[in-house]
Parts: structure tokens; sequence; C-alpha cells
């Protein structure tokens, strides 16, 4: 297959113009209470007006995201069937006399509101890829010679179909995040970070060429090469400088098989000494590093990791020492007798607790594919993720661990593990700390109507403790509402950020929900 490449032909251009609207009943109120614009867009778009659809379903569901804590409505919803209609409704937003926001929505997988355009229009980038015959995803497995493979992917894909499209040639993307039911251009525009970031940069860092549609409603292709700012720009850009629509992304021979192990430590000393450990090993080590907090007490569920007798020895020690550390780790291989000799010279360099180690054998794609989509059964997500530089982490453990959050026990998964700083590109938009080797702790805790605030205040004063002990911490998934503390996050990235938005987006169209320009 060839790789797709976004080209304006015009016939072809005005017949795929089927933007579909649909006006929510929280603006519109029937017919005749649209705000202005949505009325001048109308008249002045390219548009059949018999394909504009009044449905008010249809904008609730854009309302919202999976935190379940902000909650706007949209005056309309675009379905494109193709990057030429965002670029006709920029353009429409670009030219208006009252100039509209947009937000492109790619799974909804925020949690403070990042996709939402309140009063204005959300991009349902899902639509780009409904037109029957997939062709939004495609593989390069030779490109030439010299040139390593790639796909090339629509922004609006989820990385699980990704993953299955390329496993069909043998190959895969090297860099993950946990959870694949999330779009390519939604986790670009953050960082995509996961257990292989450590090795091989966020996925981020493992992108060739996008194309975007700029703010002002232009399509553009650009790589370290070409339009090397907007490329820079745009990847950890959050949304600020346009809509990618297609993303090339490096891909290598797949393995076949992971060893899936989980180590338990009662000592976070020990415990973090191994994790950095393993990530200073370039290869021949683990191929997968990650790690997570079992506070207050907390075992561990029954699965296929553990019998039930490991289940228990696991809560009595948890018990014991009010907590444990769980050192999760993979190695990919193809033979297993290879693997069976690696892992027993990687396991006698590490120091988990003699006994408390479990493996689990699965195929790569299982272990890919390890978090299952939830339905949407109404829980909110006050989740806070911060990138911690080395030196603190201990600081951190001792405040917040052992302090701040100690007692509270509502339904949590505590991530922590570290990365390495060479692997992310500087230029690109990610704020990441100023240390060579620096941690990702991911408060990940499941609230309901009544404990979310309380949960929330706890995250501020964690915020609050960070910033009195000196702690040099940066927000992951940031959020921030005023543009000092947006200042404070990119810090020396700060002003060519804004020169990238003068540049890119100069009306403030695109992705209002992240509060970063007024
Ligand atoms: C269960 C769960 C697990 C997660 N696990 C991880 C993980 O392991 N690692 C990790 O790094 N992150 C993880 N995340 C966070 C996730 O990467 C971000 O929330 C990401 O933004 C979600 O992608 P999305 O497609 O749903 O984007 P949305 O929430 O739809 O959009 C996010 C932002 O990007 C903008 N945007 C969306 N699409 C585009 C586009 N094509 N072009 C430009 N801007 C766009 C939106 O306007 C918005 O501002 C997880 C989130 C959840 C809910
Ligand atoms: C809107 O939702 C309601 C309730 O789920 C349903 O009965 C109705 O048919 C939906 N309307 C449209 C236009 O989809
Ligand atoms: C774990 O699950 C297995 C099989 O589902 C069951 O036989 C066993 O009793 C369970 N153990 C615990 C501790 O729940
Ligand atoms: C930490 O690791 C050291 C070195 O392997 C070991 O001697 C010590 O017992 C470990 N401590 C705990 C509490 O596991
Ligand atoms: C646990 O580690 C030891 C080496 O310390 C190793 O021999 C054993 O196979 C490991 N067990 C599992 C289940 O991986």
């Amino acid at each position: 297959m060839a790789p797709r490449r976004t080209c304006l032909k015009p016939a072809a251009f005005l017949l795929t113009l089927s933007l579909l609207i649909a006006l929510t009943s929280a603006a519109g109120h029937g017919c005749c209470n649209r705000p202005p614009w949505l009325e001048t867009f109308r008249r002045r778009s390219l548009l059949p007006v018999d394909i504009i659809n009044l449905d008010s379903n249809d904008t609730s569901e854009f309302s919202a995201d999976y935190g379940n804590i902000i909650k706007a409505a949209p005056s309309a919803v675009l379905h494109p069937s193709s990057p030429a209609d965002i670029a006709e409704l920029v353009r429409s937003a670009y030219n208006a006399p009252q100039p509209f926001k947009i937000a492109a929505r790619g799974h909804g997988h925020s949690v403070r509101g990042q996709a939402l355009a309140p009063g204005g229009v959300v991009v349902d980038m899902a639509a780009l890829g409904d037109g029957g015959a997939n062709d939004r995803i495609n593989v390069r497995a030779a490109p030439d010679a010299n040139s390593p493979p790639y796909v090339d992917a629509g922004g609006e894909q989820l990385w699980i179909d990704v993953l299955r499209e390329t496993l069909k040639s043998g190959l895969a993307p090297r860099s993950w995040t946990d959870f694949l039911h999330l779009t390519v251009g939604g986790t670009l525009s953050n960082a995509g970070i996961g257990g292989q970031t450590y090795r091989f940069g966020p996925q981020i860092a493992n992108v060739y060429e996008l194309d975007v549609v700029t703010g002002k409603g232009e399509i553009m292709t650009c790589s370290r090469e070409i339009n090397s700012d907007l490329f820079y720009g745009a990847l950890g850009g959050l949304g600020q400088f346009g809509v990618i629509t297609r993303a090339r992304i490096a891909l290598e021979r797949a393995p076949q098989r992971v060893r899936w192990l989980r180590l338990f430590y009662t000592d976070f000393g020990n415990f973090t000494r191994d994790q950095e450990l393993l990530i200073s090993m370039p290869a021949g080590g683990f191929d997968y590093v990650e790690g997570q907090a079992l506070l207050g007490q907390k075992g561990v569920d029954n699965s296929s990791f553990f019998s039930s007798a490991d289940v228990e020895k696991v809560a009595a020690l948890a018990a014991q020492f009010d907590g444990l550390y769980m050192l999760e780790g993979g190695v990919y291989y193809d033979s297993s007798s290879s693997v069976d000799e690696k892992l027993e010279v990687l396991l006698k360099q590490l120091s988990f607790v003699p006994g408390l180690n479990f493996s689990n054998d699965v195929s790569y794609t299982d272990f890919l594919a390890r978090v299952p989509e939830l339905p949407d059964d109404g829980t909110l997500h006050p989740w806070l993720n911060l990138f911690l530089p080395k030196s603190r982490v201990r600081d951190f453990q001792i405040g917040v661990f052992k302090g701040i959050i100690k007692d509270t026990d509502p339904a949590a998964l505590v991530l922590l593990y570290p990365m390495n700083k060479n692997k992310w590109d500087e230029g690109m938009s990610a704020a990441i700390p100023n240390e060579e080797v620096f941690y990702t702790v991911g408060l990940l805790r499941f609230a309901t109507a009544e404990n979310w605030k309380f949960l929330d205040g706890q995250n501020d004063e964690i915020l609050r403790f960070c910033e009195e002990a000196g702690i040099e911490m940066k927000q992951y998934l940031p959020h921030y509402t005023t543009q000092e503390d947006w200042k404070k996050h990119f810090g020396d990235k700060w002003d060519r950020f804004a020169e990238l938005k003068r540049k890119f987006d100069p009306k403030v169209l695109l992705s209002p929900g992240q509060h970063i320009f007024a």
C-alpha cells in the first residue's frame, strides 16, 4: 500500500465535503436560538444545508470526558469525512467576524476538559476513520533499502488499531502507553509514556512526520526537516498549533512473546535502585520497566499472576510494612530457552524480597493490550500525574505516600517509574524536569460525586507540598487555569510556545479546554 498523503484535489474536496453539524439543545433550544456565528458559518461555507443534522443527543457525548468532572456543551459537533473538512471549518472560524473556538476530540480520555469547546465546535476525530475500508493506517515495511519501516496513521486512530494493523506485517511501534484506547493525535499532543519510554523515549520521540491543520486552516506536512517549527511545536503541544491528521510513526520487528514479571519490595530505596539499574541497561535488560506503590496495607488481587497462597503472602507482608512496592517488568522474546537464561542473570542483580517474584507468560499483543477499556459507570477521575526529578523522589515518597495520602483509601492505582531524559527531544513542546533521570508518578484515583472534591483537595495539597519543598516537578497531562502557571510550567520553552501560537493559531481558536491562551 502506498503511504497516504494529504493532497487537496478540488473536485474530490467538494464531493467529500460532508460536514454534519449537530446543534446542541443547550445552546440551541430548537431551531431559533443558535449562536449568530453558526448561522454565518452555515451561510458562508460550501455546505449543502440538508446535511446539517439537528441531534441534541450528539453534543451531550461531546460535553464531558473521562474525568467526569468538567462538563461544558459545544454549540456544534463536526463529523469530518476528511482533513479538508476540518480545514474548511477552521478557515470559517478564522474568517468569521466573531471567531469561534474549536477542539479536536480524540477519544475524550482527558480528565480535565482539555478536549471540550464550550460554546464552540468539537471536531469528532473518530469520524475521519468512518469511511468504510480503512485506508487511514498504512504500513510501509520496507520503504527503501536504507530507511526503517514506518506506519502512516490517522490522528484519530486508536493505538490498539495501529497495533493490530502493523502486526499483520510482523511490525509494531516501539514506545507505548499502558492503555491503547487512546488516539494517535491525543497522546502525541501530550507525550505518550509507558514502560518502554526509558529506552525509546516517549511516543513523540518516535515520529518522523505529521500532517497538521493549523489554526489558519492550512494543511501542512511537517518533519524535522520541513516546517520543523510546527513539527516540534505540535509534538507535546496540547493541541495549540493545529489538528494532527496523520502521523508517520517508527516501527520495529514485533517480538512474539513477553515474560511479564512482578517483583515485590518492602524497601522503597531498593525498589527505586533496582528500577534505576534496569533503565541504565540500554539493551539486554528488561524491555519494559514500570512500578506501583501499594499503599496502606493494600495487597494484590487474585489474578493469573498469583496463586491464593501468593495473595495471602503478599497481603501479610503489606500489613506488616504498611504498604509495598511492586516493580513491573517485561522481557520480550521469540525463543524461551534464551529468555530463561537471561532472566536468571538479571534477577540475581535485583533486591526484591526473596521468593516474592512472580511471572506470567503472554503474547506480545496480550501484553500491550493488557488494560481493557472499561464502560463509563459514572466514576470520577481526579487524576494527578507528575514528573519528579530523581534526586527528590524519596522526599516525595515521605511527604506524599507516607504523609498526605497515607490514610486515604479509595480505589487507586499509584504508578511510579523512572525514565531517561536523553531519550526525550528537548526541542519538542513537552515540559520535563531538568535532571538526567526523572520519575513519573501517577495518582490514578477513582472517585464518587461525594468524595472527589476531597481527593482533589489532596491533589492541591501535593502540589503545594512540592512547591514548598522546592521539588522541581512538572505536571504531565497538565491542568492549569492561569497563564502565570502555564509560563512556569513551560519555563524556558514558554517564549517559543507563545511565538508558535502567534504564528500557527493567531486567533487563538484551538483546544480552548487547555486554558493556556485567553
Ligand atoms: C485509562 C487511561 C489510561 C491512560 N494511560 C496513559 C499512559 O499509559 N501513558 C500516557 O502517556 N497517557 C495515558 N493516558 C492519558 C492520555 O494519553 C491522554 O489523556 C490523551 O490526551 C488521551 O487521548 P485522547 O485521544 O482521548 O485525547 P483527547 O482527550 O480527546 O484530547 C486530548 C487533547 O488533545 C487535543 N487533541 C486530540 N486529538 C488531537 C489531534 N488529532 N490533533 C491535535 N490535538 C488533538 C484535544 O483537543 C485535547 O486538548 C491515559 C488516560 C486514561 C483515561
Ligand atoms: C436520543 O436519546 C434518546 C434516549 O436514549 C433516544 O430515545 C432518542 O432516539 C435519541 N435521539 C436521537 C436523534 O438519536
Ligand atoms: C483465586 O481464583 C481462583 C480461580 O478463580 C480460585 O480458585 C481461588 O480460590 C481464588 N483465590 C482467592 C484468594 O480469592
Ligand atoms: C535492600 O537491598 C540490600 C542489597 O541487596 C539487601 O541487603 C537488603 O536486605 C535489602 N533491604 C530490604 C529491606 O529488603
Ligand atoms: C524468582 O527469582 C529467582 C532468582 O532470584 C529465580 O530463580 C526464579 O525462577 C524466579 N521465580 C519466578 C516465578 O520468576
